[in-house]
């Protein structure tokens, strides 16, 4: 008994010891600053995944000095942020906005009031402090399309060096793989974490398809899951660009401050509005002021400045400064969650997470479920075969080692009690079904001129029928994936997908499968596009190939709002890419010259 708790003293110190090597977060806030100066060259609004990294790029020139304006707090403030697997315990707290769409009416029917649930973070480091870790870039049409439309410089050719920029891959066997790189700020680990993890690949190749990495020469396969965790901690841009650098005495971090108003003076932006402890204040800009409050803020924001559809700011009395179709445009990702239970103990139960030789795994080695999103497989796939080699995937697939019980999602209370795992302990494990290039598109308009209201946020989802189709077709790929010898052995099936709700029509016919879709098929929070970029005689777009809105002198939008569409799979790591790319033009070098040159010869 004695010889027993001096083995647990023995660990819990250790354990505290790791706590405090991972966790401490004291120099991170070097930069913090409770004094605001009257004037900076460069005013960036919105510290997230994009603000984060133009902050600290930009300061990297001492002779710079540079303002990030924050309205969230310190990402330190939870815990529970450095834990991957807790991510989706940060919805809905302080660090969240809360957003939620206008009811829609051909999706979300299953939702409480038909509105999807949108987090975003209100934090430094923004939605790269609660977003579910998947490394993923996209596919090389993606970005060849965007140069293709008008966004010059954009090719996948010419973003490559920037994705590798910002990356330290960590997984041994990837490490030397041209597609990837060590030493850029945002370490990438692997998975690998539940038995599931090599099954899924086994069922994959059963149907067919290679095993490859997504982020190489092709998408197209199944994979193990790249991360951005580094020692089982969570990479935010927060942490990884900003919490590492030390003081810089040309930078200034201004917490809970809230941008509300863009100033421009003869068509320049000369500085920004904000209001801090309740104090209105105003701070201007030598050179710039750059936007990156996100895809529903940064819209939000350049209305209230008078940038903005005519008509729309005239209904509400805002002088418009600029025309621009800002807050068109958006698109979004949906996921579909298929869910299966499993007869053996694989999948990650609460019991597996809870139990005390998990926890210690996690504190003392950052390793082991805790350490992962619960994701542990990946997959892109065609629906419509003729595209392959043309354009991207059509249906991007995560698996989840866990039958999902929570209800995150604003689900219908009797709805969840029917799809939902009734608790934790179920073994099983979901199969997302995501379109990766939909086609339905929406709006984002101010409610009013109250900064602090939320905006009108209408994705319009499903309203388009390729939509539907192609969601029908990727749930027909898993029809076959759990009848894949290796799914069957572990006892898959699709009892989990037999819903009532949409039992007038055959299980697993057509209109099935888009009676569940209209119902189930909600966000997987890749919102972009209300800012487009593209040519200049565009009339669909806001700002230009060197993201400056167009019509206004030294103003620039950076974040997921400027892609003109939405790439193949999960935004954050293009919007650290983007944000890479635009600090090297603002500060007119050329950083990534030596990872350029070493390119492979056919990308
Ligand atoms: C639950 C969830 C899971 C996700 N999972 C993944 C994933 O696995 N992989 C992936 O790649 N992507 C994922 N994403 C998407 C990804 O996180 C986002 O696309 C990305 O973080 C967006 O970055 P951004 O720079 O455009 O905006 P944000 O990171 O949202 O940054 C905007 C910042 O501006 C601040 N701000 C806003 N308005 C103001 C104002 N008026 N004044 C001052 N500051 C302001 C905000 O507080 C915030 O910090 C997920 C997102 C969510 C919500
Ligand atoms: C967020 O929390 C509020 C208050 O507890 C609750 O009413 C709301 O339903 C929650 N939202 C979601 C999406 O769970
Ligand atoms: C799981 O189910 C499969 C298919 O029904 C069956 O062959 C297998 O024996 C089951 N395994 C266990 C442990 O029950």
């Amino acid at each position: 008994m004695s010889q027993l708790s001096s083995v647990h003293v023995g660990v819990v110190v250790i354990a505290l010891m790791c706590y405090y090597m991972i966790f401490s977060n004291k120099s991170q806030k070097d930069n913090i600053t409770e004094l605001v100066a009257d004037e900076y060259d460069y005013v960036i609004v919105g510290g997230g995944s994009a603000g984060s990294v133009l902050a600290a790029r930009l300061s990297e020139d001492k002779e710079t000095n540079v303002l990030l304006i924050e309205a969230g707090e310190f990402y330190d403030v939870n815990p529970l942020v450095s834990v991957p697997l807790n991510y989706l315990d940060l919805q809905n707290t302080t660090l969240d906005w809360k957003f939620y769409t206008e009811p829609q009416t051909a999706s979300c029917l299953g939702l409480r009031e038909q509105r999807s649930f949108w987090p975003r973070g209100r934090v430094l480091g923004g939605t790269s402090v609660l977003y579910g870790l998947q490394y993923t870039r996209g596919s090389r049409y993606d970005f060849d399309e965007w140069a293709a439309s008008g966004c010059e410089g954009w090719s996948y050719k010419e973003v490559l060096p920037y994705f590798l920029k910002s990356e330290d891959m960590l997984i041994d066997e990837l490490k030397s793989s041209n597609y990837h790189n060590t030493g850029g700020p945002m370490g990438v680990s692997g998975g690998e974490i539940t038995e599931m993890s090599d099954l899924y690949l086994k069922a994959g190749q059963e149907l067919g398809y290679e095993i490859i990495d997504y982020n190489g020469k092709d998408q197209e396969g199944f994979s193990k899951v790249q991360i951005s965790v580094r020692n089982g901690v969570r990479e935010s841009t927060g942490l990884a660009y900003l919490g590492r650098i030390g003081r810089r005495p040309n930078l200034d971090i201004a917490l809970n401050t809230m941008a509300t108003m863009i100033e421009i003076n003869d068509k320049r932006a000369t500085g920004v509005t904000y209001i801090r402890n309740g104090v209105k204040s105003s701070v201007k800009a030598r050179k710039e002021v750059i936007i990156s409050a996100g895809v529903v803020n940064s819209a939000k924001l350049l209305m209230l400045s008078g940038i903005g559809p005519r008509e729309h700011l005239g209904s509400l009395s805002i002088p418009v400064k600029v025309d621009l179709p800002v807050g068109d445009n958006l698109q979004d990702h949906q996921m579909l969650l298929l869910f299966s239970s499993v007869n053996r103990s694989l999948t990650l139960t609460d019991s597996l997470v809870n139990s005390f030789w998990t926890k210690l795994q996690y504190n003392v080695f950052g390793k082991g479920p805790k350490s992962i999103a619960g994701t542990d497989g990946s997959a892109f796939y065609y629906v419509d075969e003729k595209k392959r080699g043309k354009s991207s995937a059509e249906i991007q697939t995560i698996l989840i080692s866990k039958y999902t019980d929570n209800n995150y999602f604003n689900i219908k209370e009797e709805i969840a009690e029917e799809y939902l795992a009734k608790n934790g302990d179920v073994e099983g494990f979901t199969f997302i079904v995501s379109v990766t290039r939909p086609k339905s598109t929406g709006t984002i308009r101010l409610r009013s001129r109250d900064p602090f209201d939320y905006p009108i946020i209408d994705p319009k989802y499903l309203t388009d029928q390729y939509d539907i189709d192609t969601f029908i077709g990727g749930i027909r790929v898993w029809e076959k994936y759990i009848n894949t010898p290796t799914m069957l052995s572990i006892g898959a099936n699709d009892e989990g997908m037999k819903l009532s709700f949409c039992l007038q029509y055959t299980f697993k016919s057509d209109e099935y499968w888009e009676c569940i879709v209209r119902h189930l098929a909600f966000t997987v929070y890749h919102h972009s596009g209300t800012c487009k970029m593209g040519l200049i005689n565009d009339p669909t777009t806001v700002v230009d190939p060197q993201l400056k809105v167009k019509g206004i002198k030294g103003l620039r939008v950076v974040d997921t709002s400027v892609f003109p569409s939405v790439t193949s799979g999960n935004t954050n790591a293009p919007v650290i890419m983007m944000a890479e790319k635009i600090a090297d033009k603002i500060r007119g070098i050329d950083s990534v010259k030596v990872i350029r040159d070493n390119l492979p010869k056919d990308v």
